[in-house]
């Protein structure tokens, strides 16, 4: 295990994880095919590593994601790892999302399924990914508090909430993190939402830190994207945007080599220096992409150094919105 690993605590009544946590979303959706034994050993590698919070969700790969988490769990002592749940998401067998279902009924249905395909009797942070308009929160809530009671969860998270909806959810039962967007680029939760999250004694699990890979300092300016891929539609990557944005990556680049530092590595670091309540989520499908991110615990970035980095790449300097626009649409944080 590095023994570097720092820890950080989410929020006012949550577990006490690494400074790092691992997502494992791109191992199984969104972002072109990845290697199922690779994944594993990226998982493991992680866990090896002192990474003890591991993110997934029930729609990922429609189940698919769990079932890799729930083979890593199995030869590991639960007690040693955090796992992070998304519910909510519908889809079809094609992989459309087709809706958001949140009644009482459904989540205990998400919440059984889970579990089997984990390997496990509890979920330690359990959370709705979208909350539709019109969503009655603290009905959301008072379900999940009864499973938190039946010892089925143990702790109730948020994901893309907003100030209002973060105080009546908050209001209703602790929530111990929001996971939302937050790099470099994507700085929208600085006005109102991490305020409110600090005001409440809510921790961030911060996710996109590297924008979906465009932040990375890997990205080529003429890949090519399955239709499938996240990016394919994302208007950052567009054919318009992305040249624009890849500036400011290249910029960040002539600050990271000043540091020694890759442009990850860079990006990373500037999430964990915004405070100590905010654990950044990595997106790492291989264990040398891991090995790189984990690098950026060892990145101590100066007063001097944050200047340098908000200059190359200013907060309003990207060029398109974080989603599609029928996605944004969906985003209680940007309502
Ligand atoms: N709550 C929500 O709405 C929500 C939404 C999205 C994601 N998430 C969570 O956040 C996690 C992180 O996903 P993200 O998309 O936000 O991740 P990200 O870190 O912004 O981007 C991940 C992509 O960056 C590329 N990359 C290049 N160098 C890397 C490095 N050193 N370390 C890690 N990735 C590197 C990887 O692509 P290559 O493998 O091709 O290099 C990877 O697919 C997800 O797994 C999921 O658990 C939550």
């Amino acid at each position: 295990m590095r023994s570097s690993m720092k820890t950080r605590t989410l929020g006012k009544t949550g577990p006490t994880v690494s400074a790092l946590g691992l997502g494992a979303m791109g191992m199984s959706d969104f972002y072109g095919p990845a290697d199922r034994e690779e994944s594993i050993a990226t998982l493991n590698a992680a866990l090896d590593e002192g990474i003890t919070l591991i993110d997934t969700g029930d729609f990922y790969g429609s189940g698919h994601n769990e079932i890799l988490v729930g083979e890593v769990l199995r030869g590991r002592r639960r007690e040693d790892v955090v796992v992070s749940v998304k519910f909510g998401a519908l889809r079809d067998p094609q992989g459309n999302f087709t809706g958001v279902d949140l009644r009482p009924v459904a989540i205990r249905n998400f919440l059984a399924y889970s579990l089997k395909r984990l390997n496990t009797d509890h979920i330690d942070v359990y959370r709705p990914a979208r909350m539709p308009p019109g969503t009655d929160i603290e009905e959301v809530m008072r379900t999940l508090a009864d499973l938190v009671k039946a010892g089925y969860i143990r702790h109730i998270g948020l994901s893309e909430a907003g100030a209002d909806t973060i105080r009546r959810a908050h209001a209703t039962h602790p929530i111990v993190d929001l996971q939302i967007e937050y790099s470099l680029i994507s700085r929208g939760i600085e006005s109102e939402i991490l305020p409110t999250c600090r005001e409440l004694g809510i921790g961030i699990t911060a996710y996109g830190v590297l924008s979906r890979g465009l932040l990375s300092g890997h990205w080529a300016r003429d890949r090519r994207l399955a239709p499938t891929d996240f990016r394919s539609r994302s208007p950052r990557f567009s054919r318009e945007n992305l040249d624009r944005n890849l500036d400011l990556v290249d910029a960040l680049r002539t600050v990271a080599d000043a540091k020694g530092a890759t442009v990850a590595q860079t990006a990373i670091a500037w999430v964990l220096s915004r405070g100590e309540d905010i654990v950044p989520l990595i997106g790492a499908r291989t264990r040398e992409r891991l090995d790189e991110a984990l690098g950026a615990l060892g990145v101590e970035l100066s007063a001097g150094d944050v200047e340098a980095i908000e200059r190359a790449v200013p907060a309003d300097g990207a060029v398109g919105d974080r989603y599609p626009e029928a996605q944004m649409a969906h985003l209680d944080s940007e309502r």
